[in-house]
This record gives structure tokens, sequence and C-alpha cells, in this order.
């Protein structure tokens, strides 16, 4: 039997990733599965966990649940790992995207100044995850879906020992969800290749019947978003021009002047994605306290993070059975995104087999986004840098090369009072 090591897992996801391994028992029988959790999240934990209990008791499972505050003891012997952690919790990413709009900024879980912050806070826990996992886990596998999940792959990946590491997103299957009911198919039906970084992806070609139907879709692509970002449309002559489909994360480049108005409104009138989502998990923990709930709620898909199970439990899963399907992971591009250097960390469609993902081909990106993916990518490893190093200049160099911040004295004022904000969990500055 397999065993899982869920670190986070007091978090309101959990139950998506229990309901993906019920799903999957019979290709993937995970006997074990150790939620573990922070001191403050032991409330949390106990509550999610015994909604844990009662899902696999009703699908009739035997799969043993625990729940402990001590990882060390979950991890021994682990064959997966999977991480979806916050750093400080939602009180910090509230911070993280008031602070930056209260300077007239754009500040958010994984991009601008709040996703430096995000960054600098969780990438020296995610190395000492890696550091103990070397210990009592050598061969498990690592699958990070704890945000800013470019910036932690491409930390692990320069600054730790761990080979078995591999970064998550739901946009990807989101996206490809979504291109399959434009075009009225089944997903199986649609064969669509990917390039790019975390929350920087493109869709760079989409298949079927054997011809590229991008033009159809890029025709309605319209106000296709996540639940965490609203869809203002874009514009079919624009992306005609660009060629290929942008993210829901792409509008914060492209309408950047949209976004600021809209979340400067939200501060004053209705608080940020963050206070909101705070409300939701207010809600949502309700529901789970309930004895009588034993399956994953509906409301759940109110969070940015649906398809979140699919895209985990569908990993492992191929992982685990050496299946060689094709899936969209973030990990070392190794050429395949000739605009990143050979081992830089991209998001892209790979074989996935038991030694891994293997990146296949992944389409053209267009000359028109090769700047701003570089841009993203230099920001991610100045990020990593300042995040090891402690030192504050390479804040403030990753600060400043960030395409969303570009002022020099705001730069400064914002790494002052972020740092200032979170200094309980930047022990390295
Ligand atoms: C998207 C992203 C996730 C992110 C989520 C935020 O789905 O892919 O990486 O965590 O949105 O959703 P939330 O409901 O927390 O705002
Ligand atoms: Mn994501
Ligand atoms: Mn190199």
């Amino acid at each position: 039997g397999v065993k899982i090591v869920t670190i986070g897992g007091g978090s309101s996801y959990t139950p998506e990733l229990v309901e993906g391994f019920i799903k999957r028992y019979d290709k993937l029988p995970v006997r074990e599965l150790w939620l573990v959790d922070i001191p403050e999240g032991k409330e949390k934990l106990e509550i999610v966990g015994e909604l844990a209990k009662r899902m696999v008791e009703a699908a009739g499972l035997p799969m043993k649940i625990f729940m402990t505050l001590d990882r060390r003891e979950a991890l021994k012997d682990a064959d997966f790992v999977t991480t979806q952690l916050r750093v400080g919790l939602l009180e910090a990413r509230i911070k993280d995207e008031r602070i930056p709009l209260s300077y007239g900024f754009l500040g958010q879980e994984t991009n601008g100044a709040g996703g430096l912050f995000k960054g600098l806070r969780t990438i020296p826990v995610i190395l000492d995850i890696c550091k103990d996992m070397d210990e009592l886990c050598k061969d498990a596998w690592l699958i990070n879906f704890t945000n800013p999940v470019g910036m932690v792959m491409e930390a692990i990946n320069r600054y730790s020992n761990r080979k078995k590491a591999v970064g998550l997103c739901n946009l990807p299957i989101g996206m490809h969800k979504a291109i399959a009911e434009i075009l009225e198919r089944p997903m199986e039906e649609v064969n669509v290749t990917f390039a790019g970084l975390n929350h920087m992806v493109f869709v760079t070609g989409v298949y079927m019947d054997g011809s590229n139907v991008m033009d159809q879709v890029l025709d309605k692509w319209g106000n296709q978003t996540v639940k965490n970002i609203t869809g203002i449309e874009w514009d079919s002559r624009f992306l005609k021009a660009l060629g290929v489909i942008p993210c829901s994360y792409h509008r914060y480049y492209f309408m950047g002047k949209e976004y600021l108005e809209e979340a400067l409104e939200n501060y004053e009138h209705n608080g940020t994605r963050a206070e909101k989502v705070k409300k939701i998990e207010d809600e949502l923990f309700e529901l789970y306290r309930d004895a009588n709930l034993k399956i994953k709620p509906k409301q759940l898909e109110q969070r940015g993070g649906a398809f979140y199970s699919d895209a985990a439990c569908n990993l492992i899963c191929s992982i685990y059975n050496d299946t060689r399907d094709i899936q969209v992971v973030n990990t070392v591009n190794h050429g395949v995104i000739s605009e990143l250097e050979y081992e830089e960390v991209g998001e892209l469609g790979c074989v996935i087999t038991k030694n891994g993902p293997m990146p296949i081909t992944s389409g053209k990106l267009p000359k028109a986004v090769h700047g701003l993916i570089q841009q993203i990518k230099s920001f991610e490893v100045a990020a990593c840098e300042a995040a090891v190093s402690g030192d504050y200049d390479k804040a403030l160099l990753a600060m400043m090369i960030n395409p969303m911040v570009g002022s020099q004295r705001y730069a400064i004022e914002m790494l002052d009072e972020l740092m200032e904000a979170h200094k309980e969990y930047l022990p390295q500055f």
C-alpha cells in the first residue's frame, strides 16, 4: 500500500485531495494518509481529519487517516509527500495584498510585491522539508502545491538535493477543461500543449480531429477565468495577434491598470481576495464540523483551487503506475522551453513515468511574450537568492525587477513595511 503525507493537512482543500484518493483507490491503494499541521492549525486539522475519516468510511475503503503535529514522525517511510501549507496563515496573505495596495500597487499571492513576500516566507520552510525527506523518506516524491509554486520549485531545484520533486497548479487542467467546453468535446478528444511558468503559462496549441484549432478557441476565450480573478474580457483581436491562449493571471500584466483599479475599489469597500477567502473558509469549516457530512461539499468550488485534487491525484497515480500519460507540471524544462535556461523550472507538458516527468515538446511561444517570461524567471531567481541568503539588497533587487513594481522609492517603502509586518516569519533577514 501507499503512504501519503500531506503537510498543511488542516487546509480547507484537504477534502478535495481525499476525494481524489477515494476515486482512484483501485489504481492507487492509499493505505495511510498522514495529515500534518503546526500547533496553530491543530483545531482545523482535527475538523478536516475527522471529515476525511468519515469520507473514507462512507466509501468503505481501508484507508487510514492519521493526524499529527509531528512532521518528522509522519515523513518516516512516506511514498509521496504533498505540500499545501501557508506560512503565516491567511493573516499573512491579507498583509501581502493590503500593504502593496496601500501604496497603489497590485499585490497578490503569487504576483508583485505580495508574491515576493510569500516566496521569502515559504522557501526556507520547503527547503527544510526537503532536508527532512532526504533523511526520513529519501525515495519519496515531493508534490508541491504551495505557492508561489514557480519560485518554490526553482528554489528546490537550485538549493536542495531533492530531484524527486514536482510542482503543480490547477490552472492547466482548468484551461484544458475550458477549451474542451468551448469546442463542445470531451477533454480526451482535445490535445492541448502548454509552455511557460507557473501562473504565467500559455496554451501554444489546440489539436482536434487532426488539425490545430487554436483560432476557434482564441475567438471564444473571452472571460474565461479562475474563481480568484474576475474575468475581464480578453479582446479577441489582441488574442489573435498574440497567437497563444493566456492564463487568468496574465491579466495582471496585460490589464494591470484595470485590476489595480478593481483592487483599490475592493480595498475600500469589500476587502481583498484574502479577506473574502477567510470568510469562505469560516463557512467551509462550519460545514466540515457537521458529523453528517461525509463528502466534499459543493461550496469548496468557490475557491480558486478547483480541480486541484484531479491534478495532484492524477500525477501521483501516474508516477506510481508508470502510466506514461501526458500531464502539465512544474519541472526542469531540459531545453523544451528555449526561452529559459536548460535547467530552469518551467510549467510544461511531460510524460509521467515512475522516474518522474519527462518533458515533451511544448509548442512555440511567440516573440511577443519572450520578454515577459524571462523577466518573471529572473524575478523568481532573484527571489530565491534573497530567500536563502536573507540579504536585504537581494530582496530589493527582486522587488525592483518585478514588472508590477517599477518604482525605486515605493519598492523600498513596500519592502520595509512588508519586512516589518512579516518579521516573525522571516527569520533569515
Ligand atoms: C488558483 C491558483 C492557485 C491559488 C488559487 C487561489 O487556482 O492556481 O495556485 O492558490 O487560485 O484561490 P483562493 O480561493 O485561495 O483565492
Ligand atoms: Mn496555482
Ligand atoms: Mn545554466
